[in-house]
């Protein structure tokens, strides 16, 4: 493989993102490049080979508003665990080089004042605003009676999940497809409803969903931070100091 091959992986690594803005609804996606998604789905490594998921493509108007008519609370877990991730300035995030900027969620999940653990306000939204922008949503689903061999909590099966989730995302942002993670999709309560709305059998279980579309108006600054390998690596051995000052950040 070429240095300029490697450099041009290395770019889309890096240029890959999460797109949290509305998606043009009516700009649906070009079938060549829904299957280059699913294609790189297929591609994606699995413990012991397993391909342990199932996709379901939802693309349809009608079916795209019942699951924006879906509630989508949200727990006190996400808000006491979101919290205990956040950063209240830019300087903090970098400085931490790992989490998110509070002013990314709703005022109710980043008061700075609060202790965490004790959340003032929950929000209790739908997905309709979700929904009606976005033109496709696709749902990983798995089989939860089935593990990777000799996998305790099949942990080696939902890593296989991942892989699926990094090549779709990656094949996306190379065709210019905007993606977001839906972790809501995989709520309890959210799961049933979504479970009646497209017919998902009992034994299958979200992984994880994505939306999919161009963004409608141009994404905001969004400060993206990484650590340093330094700070992360240990060489033949974890004894010893890392680096914990290196930060790396990216601006997209
Ligand atoms: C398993 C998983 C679940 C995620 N869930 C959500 C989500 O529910 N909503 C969201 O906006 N981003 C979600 N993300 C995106 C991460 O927040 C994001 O990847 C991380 O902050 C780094 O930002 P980047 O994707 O722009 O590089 C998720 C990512 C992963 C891997």
């Amino acid at each position: 493989m070429s240095a300029s091959t490697v450099r041009l992986i290395g770019r889309l690594i890096r240029s890959r993102h999460s797109e949290r803005v509305p998606f043009e609804p009516e700009r649906p996606l070009a079938e060549d490049d829904v299957r280059a998604i699913l294609e790189a789905a297929r591609w994606a490594p699995t413990a012991h080979n397993m391909q342990n998921f199932e996709i379901i493509v939802v693309d349809d108007r009608a079916t795209l508003d019942a699951i924006g008519r879906v509630r989508s609370g949200t727990s006190e877990d996400f808000i006491r665990e979101n919290y205990a991730q956040l950063s209240f300035s830019e300087e903090e995030l970098i400085r931490k080089g790992t989490g998110l900027l509070a002013t990314m969620f709703p005022p109710s999940w980043r008061h700075p004042g609060g202790q965490p653990g004790e959340p003032t306000d929950f929000e209790h939204g739908f997905l309709d605003a979700t929904m009606r922008s976005c033109p496709v949503v696709m749902i990983v689903v798995y089989d939860t009676r089935t593990r990777a061999p000799a996998s305790e909590g099949d942990v080696l099966g939902l890593m296989s999940l991942g892989c699926v989730m990094q090549n779709m995302w990656l094949t996306a942002e190379a065709i210019g497809i905007g993606m977001q993670i839906m972790s809501v999709f995989s709520a309890r309560a959210v799961e049933e409803e979504l479970r009646t709305i497209l017919s998902i059998p009992d034994h299958l279980a979200i992984a994880f969903a994505c939306r999919l579309g161009y963004p409608s108006i141009a994404p905001g600054r969004y400060l993206r931070v990484r650590r340093e390998i330094e700070r992360f690596t240990h060489r033949n051995t974890f004894a010893g100091i890392a680096d914990d000052h290196a930060v790396a950040m990216t601006d997209l």
